[in-house]
């Protein structure tokens, strides 16, 4: 089983890139074959909103020939995603909005034939690390992207929110690792 892992805060070595990282190896102990991919390394440029992805010469394919195809392939071919984003003013980073827009040449909403189907029951852990300590801070806006997730047909196993991470704080709670690696078996056993 392949899980795709992608650290959408700008910070490799951050809360958000820990968190991801502790979930994919407790999958990867149980034969996951895992890859995170880092905003910071990649150049994903905003949707343009040029509908070429509808287009039968695309093949429905999105038209910005960027680092975004290695995502797209990488998703294809992986059962599931573990998407991490650090809250900034209390949404997720532009970097995660980006990414999302780009799914739109992908992904069901099920409103129209042209659209492709291919991300539809894949798996979805979603990660948000904020600095505030109380974890229903942001809950509202937490559901809100749940349910957009579900409504593009990803089957959201869990939205875990760290907070308290103002600086390196994730790594340093002590009853994260265990927690983190069981929901990363969660996926290849459940
Ligand atoms: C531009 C910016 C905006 C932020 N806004 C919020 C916020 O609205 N609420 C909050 O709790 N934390 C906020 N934070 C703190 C981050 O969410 C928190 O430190 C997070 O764990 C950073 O993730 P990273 O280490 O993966 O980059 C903000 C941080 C930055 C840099």
């Amino acid at each position: 089983m392949k899980i795709i892992g992608f650290n959408a805060s700008p910070r490799n070595n951050g809360n958000t890139a820990w968190t991801i990282n502790k979930i994919l190896e407790g999958a990867n102990a149980h034969g996951a074959k895992t890859s995170l991919f880092n905003t910071s390394e990649l150049v994903i440029k905003p949707c343009r909103g040029c509908l070429g992805c509808h287009s039968d010469k695309n093949a429905h394919g999105c038209v910005i020939n960027d680092d975004m195809q290695k995502l797209y392939a990488a998703l294809e071919e992986s059962a599931a995603m573990v998407l991490g984003s650090p809250i900034y003013m209390g949404q997720m980073s532009g970097q995660t909005k980006v990414f999302i827009d780009r799914l739109f040449a992908q992904i069901s909403p099920r409103f129209s034939p042209h659209y492709k189907e291919k991300n539809a029951g894949k798996k979805l852990i979603l990660v948000f690390t904020q600095g505030n300590p109380k974890l229903d801070m942001f809950q509202t806006y937490y559901d809100y992207t749940k349910r957009m997730f579900e409504i593009l047909e990803f089957d959201v196993k869990e939205v875990l929110v760290v907070g308290g991470t103002r600086v390196e704080q994730a790594r340093d709670k002590a009853e994260l690792p265990p927690l983190l690696k069981k929901i990363g078996a969660s996926l290849v056993l459940d």
